[in-house]
């Protein structure tokens, strides 16, 4: 039976979205034109009966997928003993349970210890209060293509103009920029960046480095062989706290716990969030103990921080990772789909490149393999059709030429089939 039975949207989807345009702002632009009823695994469907492949996977936030049954009873479980303390007026167990696990799961010999928060960008901006009040320094170097959230520190850290920044200013002071190196679009000497890094600001003044191991929003960017440990032996050089964003790529989605692993790296913070409690409202900064312990009693936190029900359901989300076996699976949905994309290349000029770790897999599309002119209106027009025909996708990059997956880890072999099948098949129909 077809997917996708009605016109996108469907009759009660419609009535839905004629409100939401009445009451909800622009600015919470939808990419699929439906309302949700329902969840399950890496399947949604509509209040219309419509059924669609996730492979947004709510915007990388479900490895464990939607509703899974024990993510379910440990939200009923702790909703009937409390919902909330906030933990420095009275604390409680699963705070605490989930800030050893991180500390132990993260990577390195040194000392852990997590702090928890609310969104991306909280997490982000409280790392670098930590790294700055442990330096006593002030400036914060970030990279070109980074994606770090939209409060004000975050979005001045963010790269992307439109629509993250432009129009909000002004932004926060001592934020300074530097090269991503990777091989399809900046394949510049380590040198360059360091010579880059220290005519913008003294290294000396510099508190945090801040760098996602593989671009997220910027397009699923690999940095070349070497350039996270040249990362790391330059931030020891000059005393400067290295801060790895993994919201995106951390807890499984690269085939790793964390995307640091794969480079062998340890760095100083590390971000996490996204899927961490299966999506609700939780995420952390996992560190060096002796760097967290720099901030005084009362320096970071906020009342919904770590509250109980996202903690109990991420120490359920970590067990269900290992329990399942969502990291070896990570690496294979990753290699089937890096496989299928680069046979797709091979049909498709428009596919200029195909990247990825793990399961963050992505193909880049360009007018032109050699002018690498970013063909952003076909990459939109690819991801119309792909909802029509029952597979929701996300965009990325600086260009908004990329195409990305962040289906759930438990997306089963044929649904993985289904949506590959249905992304060729809008590819072709949007190169026709
Ligand atoms: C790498 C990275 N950092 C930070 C954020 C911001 O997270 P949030 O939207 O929860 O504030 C995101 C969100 O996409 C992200 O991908």
């Amino acid at each position: 039976m077809k997917a996708v039975k009605t016109a996108l949207p469907g009759p009660r989807s419609k009535e839905w979205i004629a409100k939401k345009e009445r009451y909800v702002p622009r600015a919470f632009a939808a990419l699929a034109p439906f309302i949700v009823a329902k969840g399950e695994g890496a399947v949604v469907w509509d209040l219309d009966g419509n059924r669609f492949l996730d492979f947004t996977g709510g915007w990388g936030c479900l490895a464990v997928g939607y509703s899974h049954p024990r993510v379910v009873a440990a939200v009923k479980e702790q909703a009937e003993r409390f919902l909330h303390t906030d933990f420095t007026a009275m604390m409680y167990e699963p705070f605490i349970a989930l800030a050893e696990r991180l500390s132990a799961l993260a990577p390195g010999p040194t000392p852990k210890k997590a702090a928890f928060f609310n969104s991306g960008a909280e997490a982000v901006e409280n790392a670098v209060k930590i790294a700055r009040f442990y330096t006593k320094r002030k400036a914060v170097v970030v990279f070109e293509g980074a994606f770090h959230g939209r409060t004000l520190l975050a979005m001045t850290m963010t790269h992307k103009a439109k629509p993250y920044k432009a129009g909000f200013g002004p932004l926060a002071p001592e934020v300074y920029r530097i090269p991503f190196v990777n091989e399809y679009r900046c394949d510049l000497p380590f040198a360059e960046v360091e010579r880059k890094l220290v005519s913008l600001v003294a290294p000396e003044d510099v508190a945090a480095l801040v760098v996602e191991p593989i671009q997220g929003e910027g397009g699923f960017v690999v940095p070349k062989e070497g350039f996270l440990q040249f990362l790391r032996e330059l931030t020891e050089r000059y005393g400067i706290v290295l801060v790895a964003d993994e919201i995106q790529a951390g807890l499984g989605r690269t085939g790793h716990s964390f995307a640091c692993e794969h480079f062998g790296l340890e760095p100083d913070l590390i971000c996490l969030g996204k899927s961490l409690a299966a999506g609700l409202p939780l995420t952390a900064v996992v560190g060096k103990a002796a760097i967290m312990d720099s901030v005084p009693e009362g320096g970071i936190g906020g009342t919904f921080a770590g509250n109980p029900l996202a903690c109990r359901v991420a120490l359920e989300v970590l067990e269900i990772i290992e329990e399942e076996g969502l990291l070896q699976r990570a690496e294979e949905l990753g290699q089937q789909i890096l496989d299928r994309f680069r046979k797709m290349q091979q049909r498709f000029d428009l596919i200029g490149d195909v990247r990825g770790l793990g399961a963050m897999v992505a193909m880049e599309l360009v007018k032109d393999r050699a002018t690498k002119e970013p063909a952003a209106a076909e990459t939109s027009a690819i991801i119309r059709e792909a909802i029509q025909n029952g597979l929701v996708l996300a965009k990325a990059g600086l260009y908004g030429n990329v195409i990305r997956m962040l289906l759930p880890l438990v997306t089963p072999e044929e649904q993985l089939e289904e949506g590959l099948n249905i992304l060729e098949s809008a590819i072709a129909s949007v190169v026709r």
